[in-house]
């Protein structure tokens, strides 16, 4: 590994405070906390922070619905929020709101920047107007008949059964979901950033971000289409910013949101002012920006977002990692099936490392959906992380316990076998720097194979039935634990509670990825316990029943 310690500030997308995380969210925040386990492991510097997204129609109209205020509505949907992560084991060096001082503060700076460099002009366009509710419509809120396969009840946006971009104005028959009126047609005054203006821009900044060749070849379609200029303002009634100098116009949630990045970050630099925000957003800055995202929410992050920094006189991301859908038992989730399984659900039943290891067992770099398979997955983590894996600190641990005084012995009997362990730490390494972790977690399996063999060709638990042999059980305990520690160093960032009680086992203090090639040796531990259990089919039939419940 490199010596020099980055400087490296990673995001999660920003989660909408109107409803409960589930699998599908975790699949994001449990791929970012990984890599950022292991920049920390590493030495790196490395800042993870994120938000509720608090902003849009959705959640004005869903707080209403409730009788209560928007901020009331994101602050308790939010305190959960944090819960559920934090059970998970998804560890923020900040979270927050976008509904907060420094986020209205940056996107008027950053509003303020773009319209001195001209990047901001107005203009007057039609849109469908709920008469009834006094609103305009965002297209999601108008329902109709899709003009090309006919299907009653689609959404203004795209057809959800033939994939047809449509508009309101397209639609057959349109209704408002909110009334069941017919929209009619007004005019009002709105903000466009100019979008199209920074084609060449965004081009050198893909070349710079080094993408993944399916994102590269989607954003290509989209500069095939042509880029237009992006509407960045809504009328009153809305929940978000109000344009500085206007009455009653907001800022397009899509504007605010990804600022929310930038804002959770100052919120972390009020609080720890050894950390520059300067240094980390300066146009010329030198630290790392890394936002992860899901593939449906490419265009913002790729292409506004980079625009709107760079239109703004500040730097845009070092790069963009995109990821897949979450499907469960290979379909999409679905609350009929009982496979809408909302984060708490499953943590009211099932241990959150379990799922931490299996979705790092699938996860690529690529935007390839992830599929939970609940059969795979308990199979999964019986046979690799329970029985391989966890099995070979429970085959040595007790004889170094009873037998030795809970004291190694001070040299390793088989050095070249120990070696395979410290050698393989570069290509591990450059497993998780890629977010290949499935790739990974194969390597770690293969050598606990290994160590596995090496026990049941030394049987311990024969040899120590005669007194002569004792010395050479614990040494064979001793490389079977060295083994063990190794490979839960470099699992660590994948499942970090077992490697807190392994570490509470060896007796130490603080784990370093380099650690993993350095025998602990003459050292005496602490009593073992058990580190998991295996993962029990009734839990799984549990979980399921919980989430048809919902
Ligand atoms: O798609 C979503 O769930 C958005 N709330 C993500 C926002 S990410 C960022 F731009 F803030
Ligand atoms: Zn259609």
């Amino acid at each position: 590994m490199n010596d020099k310690k980055r400087k490296i500030l990673v995001t999660s997308a920003l989660p909408y405070a109107n409803g409960p995380i589930h699998l599908g969210h975790m699949v994001e925040y449990l791929q970012t906390d990984i890599w950022v386990r292991f920049q920390k492991l590493n030495g790196n510097d490395c800042k993870y922070v994120c938000a509720s997204d608090a902003h849009g129609t959705p959640i004005m109209l869903k707080a209403r619905e409730l009788g209560i205020t928007p901020e009331d509505l994101t602050q308790k949907i939010s305190a959960d929020f944090i819960c559920d992560f934090s059970e998970f084991g998804v560890e923020f060096d900040n979270y927050y709101t976008t509904h907060s001082i420094e986020n209205e503060e940056l996107v008027s700076e950053i509003f303020s920047n773009l319209q001195k460099s001209d990047e901001i002009y107005t203009k007057k366009i039609e849109q469908s107007y709920d008469e009834k509710e006094g609103m305009f419509l965002p297209d999601r809120f108008v329902r109709g008949t899709c003009p090309r396969c006919k299907t009653e009840d689609q959404p203004g946006d795209a057809c959800e059964i033939c994939g047809t971009t449509n508009t309101p104005e397209t639609l057959i028959n349109p209704i408002s979901v909110l009334s069941k009126t017919t929209p009619t047609k007004r005019k009002s005054e709105h903000y466009f950033f100019r979008l199209s203006a920074h084609k060449k821009r965004i081009q050198e900044w893909m070349r710079s971000a080094t993408l993944d060749k399916n994102i590269t070849s989607k954003l290509n379609e989209w500069f095939d289409a042509g880029l237009n200029d992006w509407d960045i303002s809504r009328d009153e009634p809305y929940f978000g910013f109000k344009i500085p100098g206007t009455k009653n116009k907001y800022f397009y949630v899509w504007l605010d949101a990804p600022i929310g990045y930038m804002a959770s970050f100052k919120n972390l630099c009020n609080k720890d002012k050894s950390i520059d925000f300067n240094e980390y957003w300066n146009a010329d800055s030198t630290t790392e920006l890394y936002h992860f995202i899901g593939k449906d929410i490419m265009y913002f992050h790729m292409l506004f977002w980079p625009a709107v920094l760079k239109g703004a006189g500040f730097r845009a991301p070092s790069s963009i990692f995109a990821h897949g859908f979450l499907t469960v038992n290979g379909k999409k989730m679905s609350k009929s099936r009982g496979t809408f399984i909302k984060a708490r659900t499953y943590l009211d039943n099932l241990n959150p490392e379990y799922l931490r290891y299996y979705y790092a067992a699938k996860l690529g770099s690529s935007i390839e959906d992830l599929d939970l398979n609940l059969e795979d997955f308990a199979a999964r983590v019986n046979s690799d992380l329970v029985g391989k894996l966890i099995n070979i600190a429970s085959r040595c641990a007790g004889f170094i316990n009873k037998e030795f005084q809970n004291k190694l012995s001070s040299s390793l009997p088989d050095l070249d076998l120990f070696s395979k362990f410290s050698d393989s730490s570069d290509e591990i390494s450059q497993y998780f720097e890629s977010r290949e972790y499935s790739k990974a977690i194969r390597k770690i399996m293969l050598l606990a194979d290994l160590a596995n063999r090496y026990i049941d060709t030394n049987k311990p638990w024969v040899l120590i039935k005669d007194e002569e042999n004792k010395i050479k059980v614990q040494e064979i305990c001793t490389q079977g634990l060295n083994m063990f520690r190794s490979l839960i160093i470099y699992l660590s960032p994948v499942n970090p509670m077992i490697a807190k009680k392994s570490k509470e086992f060896f007796n130490e203090k603080n784990w370093q990825w380099s650690d993993a090639s350095t025998p602990l040796l003459n050292k005496e531990l602490a009593k073992f316990s058990p580190l998991l259990t295996r993962v029990d089919h009734k839990q799984v039939n549990s979980l399921i029943d919980k989430s048809n419940d919902i």
